[in-house]
């Protein structure tokens, strides 16, 4: 990397710079830069480091420190090369906080903005880093030679970032604990192979006694599906059983009947042979009902005479009450008469005429008569009453005797009828019967009636069995495919079981292989890395420099990181005046400015170089330029004059600029920019000033 140019707007006391001037680029190699205290020179640098990094890089100073006293802005830009690539890079920010970053790359014929970037992924190191190897702060040097060893090992760990350690190893710890998570948890749902193998073991047995039972149950349900199969159908069975119901229902009627016919003509003077055929019944039937009927009309007959004698009666007893009460009337007048008159006269009650004694009785003894003869009327007609009584009394009981033999013909007549009837149905049905059996006769072969009975419930109870023994099939076939698919099942719960084994036994290994990586991480830090190889590099570059530095008396640093964080890093140098290793207090101030900057300069020249493990990837870094303010101030002109040539002739880093405030040997011949100041204004001018002279000349006559 090389910074090719730099311009300041408002930037502290630079009001204008631009760094070289015109078309000019600031070179590679050592560049010094020279002016009077206060004059501007650190300020170049922490332009530099600003443009790159922004204000973060100075935590005591805010962003508006910077800007230029009176004025609302600043602006830096710097020019720089990494890589062969051309870039710039420009920040500007103002009083009131509002800040722009941009970073351009020149390509084809222009610079060209590179959007999105992110400044420490750029540079591919992060900005303590970058301060902490590019850039030597002043007085820095003078820290770090009398720095206590707990600081120097922090500032070593975090330099080389072995804290990376600790975060590898904090990541090793969230790993396996999470692999640990993982496992356990895996092993919660594990169920042991042999268990589930148990289990299709236990499951194949059942499957076969299922087997077996079903055969034997298939046999059986062939035997009686055989059996059912030579019993005459349901519907034959049907048949004659109804054929046999109808037949007894007949005979039952038949015989019910012919008894009651039997038992009623017993008690009469018929004979079955009066009823054979039925025509003789009913012309019997007939003739009784004929002279049944002349009776009827005879008592009719009778009954009329009957009627017209009471007539006449009651015709007599009237005109016998009316010749009594004609008398009576007369008695009574008479009476009447004889009270009134006190006369012997008397007056017809009925003319209204003189009546005298005489014919007054000839009339009663008229009356009188006429009441004998009706008298003896009355008797001569209850004579024929008494006739016609009993005349219609016998009539009646005739018609009476007619009625109930007609009653007990009939009775039997309809009996007979029945009887007769049943008896041709039950031939009928017999003969139904006998066909039928005769037809059926190998179906049938006891066609007993009972027997039939007994059949079709053998016939029942077996169809039952049957059904049963069908039904019985099913399940068992059910729970066989059951657990064929249940074996199924846990083959395949076997199979993920070993998958999860694998997996445990992976999960295993890598926790393993965790536990054996966290010790390697420890033991790289502690022994390899740190003690042996990064100490070892350390030391070994700064004693290619402190001997240089100190005119020979000192060399062979030696720097033991392994101590605690407390006690620190143990720093001794050898005195080769007296061959010993003293410790670094007791040097002088100028020899521990002389370690300082051997020790700063080793770990710059390291912290480029160094690759962690022999197997990391040998990668130059981008930033390998060296901003040293004032390294020189401690020490006296012979150690100043050995440490630049020194630096001039280094080609560790590319491009190296130095602030001195002090006069510069006359043979150092290198670049050099010059900072003054206006006393008056208090702005600060630098200008840029090529060597004049080849170096290789002068250190090489
Ligand atoms: N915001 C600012 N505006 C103008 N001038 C400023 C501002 N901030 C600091 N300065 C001036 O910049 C100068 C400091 O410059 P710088 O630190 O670069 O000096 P130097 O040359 O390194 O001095 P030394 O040799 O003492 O280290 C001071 O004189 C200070 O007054
Ligand atoms: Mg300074």
């Amino acid at each position: 990397m090389q910074i090719t140019r730099l311009i300041f707007k408002n930037f502290m006391g630079y009001k204008q710079l631009e760094l070289p001037k015109a078309n000019e680029e600031l070179p590679e190699g050592l560049i010094l830069i020279n002016g009077q205290n206060s004059y501007g020179k650190s300020t170049i640098l922490e332009g530099v480091l600003f443009a790159f990094f922004g204000s973060k890089i100075f935590s005591a100073r805010n962003a508006a420190s910077f800007i230029t006293y009176g004025e609302s802005k600043a602006e830096v830009t710097i020019f720089f090369t990494m890589d062969n690539k051309k870039y710039n890079i420009y920040r500007k920010w103002g009083r009131t906080g509002g800040t722009s970053t941009k970073l351009f790359e020149w390509v084809k014929n222009a610079y060209r903005e590179i959007k999105n970037f992110d400044i420490e992924s750029f540079f591919e190191i992060s900005t303590e880093q970058a301060l902490n190897t590019v850039f030597v702060r002043q007085g820095e040097v003078e820290e770090l030679a009398s720095k206590k060893g707990a600081d120097l090992r922090e500032m070593i760990i975090d330099l080389f970032r072995l804290n990376i350690i600790d975060d590898a190893l904090s990541h090793l710890d969230q790993e396996l604990k999470n692999q640990k998570y993982n496992k356990e948890k895996l092993e919660k749902t594990r169920v042991p192979i042999e268990r589930i193998e148990e289990d299709i073991n236990q499951i194949s047995q059942e499957n076969t006694t299922i087997k077996e039972e079903t055969s034997k149950a298939y046999k059986k349900k062939e035997e009686y599906a055989r059996k059912i199969l030579s019993f005459p159908t349901d519907n034959l069975i049907k048949e004659l059983e109804t054929l046999y119901n109808q037949n007894n229902i007949n005979m039952e009627k038949h015989s019910s009947y012919k008894s009651d016919f039997q038992n009623k003509i017993k008690n009469t003077s018929l004979s079955i042979k009066d009823f054979e055929p039925i025509e003789n019944i009913n012309e019997r039937i007939k003739s009784l009902e004929e002279e049944k009927s002349k009776v009827v009309d005879l008592k009719e007959h009778a009954d009329r005479e009957r009627a017209s004698t009471l007539r006449g009666l009651g015709i007599t007893k009237g005109r016998i009450d009316e010749n009594k009460s004609k008398i009576q009337k007369m008695t009574k007048s008479l009476d009447f008469e004889v009270k009134k008159d006190d006369t012997n006269k008397l007056i017809c009650p009925t003319c209204h005429q003189e009546l005298t004694k005489d014919h007054y009785d000839d009339m009663v003894s008229k009356f009188n008569k006429q009441i004998s003869v009706d008298q003896q009327k009355i008797r001569d007609i209850t004579n024929n009453l008494d006739k016609y009584n009993s005349e219609i009394k016998s009539y009646q009981t005739e018609l009476e005797n007619f009625a109930n033999k007609l009653l007990v013909i009939h009775g039997l007549k309809d009996d007979y009828e029945n009887y007769q009837r049943y008896e041709s149905e039950l031939k009928r049905t017999t003969n139904g019967l006998n066909t039928f059996l005769a037809k059926n006769k190998e179906k049938f072969k006891d066609p007993n009636p009972e027997k039939i009975k007994q059949l079709a419930l053998e016939k029942k109870q077996l169809s039952t069995e049957l059904i049963a023994i069908e039904k019985e099939l099913e399940e068992k076939q059910k729970r066989f495919e059951k657990n064929e698919s249940r074996k199924i099942e846990l083959s395949d719960e076997i199979k993920q079981m070993k998958e999860l084994e694998k997996s445990i036994g992976e999960l295993e290994i890598e926790i393993d292989h965790i536990n054996k990586a966290k010790e390697f991480v420890r033991r790289f830090v502690t022994e390899y890395m740190v003690v042996k190889r990064l100490v070892k590099n350390i030391a070994l570059t700064t004693n290619k420099y402190i001997k240089d530095f100190t005119s020979g008396q000192y060399s062979d640093l030696l720097l033991d990181l392994s101590g605690t964080r407390k006690t620190g890093l143990s720093l001794k140098i050898k005195d080769n005046f007296n061959g010993v290793h003293e410790s670094i207090e007791v040097l002088s101030g100028g020899d521990k400015t002389a370690l300082g900057i051997a020790l700063r300069l080793a770990i710059s020249e390291l912290m480029s170089t160094i690759r962690p493990i022999k197997e990391s990837p040998k990668k130059n870094p981008k930033i390998d330029i060296l901003l040293l303010d004032e390294p020189l101030a401690a020490l006296d002109a012979t150690r100043r004059e050995r440490i630049l040539k020194h630096l001039i002739k280094s080609k560790t880093f590319s491009q190296i600029f130095l602030i001195t405030h002090t006069d510069i040997p006359s043979d150092i011949n290198t670049h050099k920019i010059y900072v003054t100041k206006d006393h008056s204004t208090g702005i600060s001018t630098a200008n840029f000033k090529r060597e004049t002279k080849l170096i290789s000349s002068t250190l090489n006559p």
